[in-house]
């Protein structure tokens, strides 16, 4: 929507004035349109690490971060984990509606008969040393779908982008636990489709061919909630990446194997595996005030992980779930994990010290799950994998929105150049 509002600027060295229009969206604050700034005024605008810039118009996911607010396609998330489920979350972020139930069914179904993974890529997974990442091997078993499904990746076809979101939607489960199997040396585990999603999921992870698996219910029911709380965030770092490497036309795999890659650092979805490893130094609660002071500390690189946001500056409304959630899997799976302790003191010290209070840092998503994870079983270095299989529902909406958006460009910020001006090249001998 463009308003009928606009915004001088002037410019008191040359004395000039122009003049650039509001855009308002359905909800949030206006944006002023400086797409026509340089041809106008042959100024560019500085704003490193985007934090007073929007890169696109998007109808997925809303944000209000002094509200503590999260919508996807308009429903509170409080809403979604309550009464939905990640598969029918991915529907609705996918196609803007909750679906009803031909609609879900039709979805489960597509997803289902194409959980499979080509049996190459077993080959291809073998390449990796056993003790290599699981984001590594994740980014490129992924990137490498490009090369198992090449026939069907016209970008300009609604068809072919369907098909790769199905695609990589059913299949990252399978390569996430495939992933993990070749860390820990185990044979990769088939999908069973007569499995709801998030249950297959963890067979897949945690079935060996010696025994049968007895799942408690409550794991599914704990994974699946984290996966919906986990599967969009609007244009945080990787989606962001996502579309910076989409709008070069690049193909669905490349584009989301991008987005792994971006998820991967400590600052972002990395947090997680960040958090438990930082609790694990912490070790005990006698501790925790020295870790407090040492994050205070602008001498000392040490932060909090999982505290603070770009966003959510009142609370991340996804902890705050999140938070319960862990109490709740802890106890019913009667797991006593001492790290919680040292979590909760964490919390409570940074909740009432000025440093953190001032500056607005809270738990973020990222401070809880790894909690959970854990007493699910699932490895530190797998964590950060568990937010790309949610992530990836998000991804590749914001992806085919991408595509559908008529007029869209290619990705190309400019800089503001700091290095030697123009200068004649000096030969060797003279250097
Ligand atoms: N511990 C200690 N101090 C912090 C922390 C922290 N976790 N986070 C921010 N600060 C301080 C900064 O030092 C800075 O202080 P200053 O104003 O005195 O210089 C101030 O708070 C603002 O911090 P920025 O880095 O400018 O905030 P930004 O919005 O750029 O960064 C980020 C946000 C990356 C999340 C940051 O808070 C952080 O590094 N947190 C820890 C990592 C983490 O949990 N990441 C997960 C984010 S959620 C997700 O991606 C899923």
């Amino acid at each position: 929507m463009s308003d009928a509002k606009t915004v001088k600027l002037v410019d008191e060295s040359s004395k000039t004035q122009s003049e650039m229009p509001l855009i308002s969206g359905t909800l949030g604050p206006a944006c002023v349109d400086i797409g026509t700034l340089y041809k106008d005024t042959g100024y560019f605008t500085y704003d490193p690490g985007y934090g007073s810039t929007a890169s696109t118009k998007s109808a997925i996911t809303y944000i209000d971060g002094d509200k503590g607010v999260l919508l996807y396609r308009g429903y509170p998330i409080e809403q979604l984990a309550e009464k939905s489920n990640f598969l029918e979350t991915s529907y609705l972020l996918l196609n803007g509606e909750l679906p009803n139930k031909t609609q879900f069914a039709s979805f489960e179904h597509d997803i289902t008969h194409h959980t499979m993974m080509h049996e190459n890529l077993k080959f291809f997974l073998r390449g990796f040393n056993h003790d290599a990442h699981p984001m590594a091997m994740l980014a490129g078993s992924i990137a490498s779908l490009s090369a198992f499904y090449h026939d069907k990746l016209d970008v300009d076809n609604p068809e072919d982008r369907k098909l790769a979101a199905i695609r990589l939607i059913a299949k990252m489960p399978t390569i996430a636990a495939a992933v993990h199997r070749r860390s820990v040396g185990w044979p990769v585990r088939y999908p069973r489709n007569n499995l709801e999603y998030v249950t297959r999921f963890l067979h897949m992870m945690f079935e060996v061919p010696s025994e049968p698996l007895e799942l408690n219910p409550v794991a599914a029911k704990a994974l699946d909630l984290l996966f919906i709380l986990h599967a969009d965030h609007e244009q945080n770092a990787s989606t962001s990446t996502v579309r910076l490497v989409g709008s070069t036309g690049a193909n669905p795999y490349a584009s989301i194997a991008a987005g792994i890659t971006a998820l991967w650092g400590p600052a972002h979805g990395g947090a997680n595996e960040a958090v438990l490893k930082q609790l694990e130094e912490i070790g005990s609660p006698d501790n925790v005030e020295t870790a407090v002071k040492r994050a205070k500390d602008k001498n000392d690189s040490f932060r909090l992980m999982g505290f603070g946001h770009r966003v959510y500056k009142n609370f991340d409304p996804r902890a705050k779930i999140i938070r319960e959630m862990c109490h709740k899997v802890l106890n019913e799976l009667g797991v006593k994990d001492p790290l919680l302790d040292v979590a909760l003191k964490l919390e409570e010290a940074a909740l009432k010290d000025e440093y953190f209070v001032e500056r607005k840092l809270y738990p973020n998503v990222d401070f809880y799950s790894g909690l959970i994870y854990k007493a699910l079983g699932i490895p530190t270095e797998m964590f950060t994998v568990m937010f790309a299989i949610a992530r990836t529902s998000g991804w590749i909406a914001h992806w085919i929105e991408q595509h559908e958006t008529p007029g869209s460009r290619i990705g190309r910020p400019r800089q503001i150049y700091t290095g030697a001006d123009v200068r004649d090249y000096v030969g060797a001998d003279k250097r």
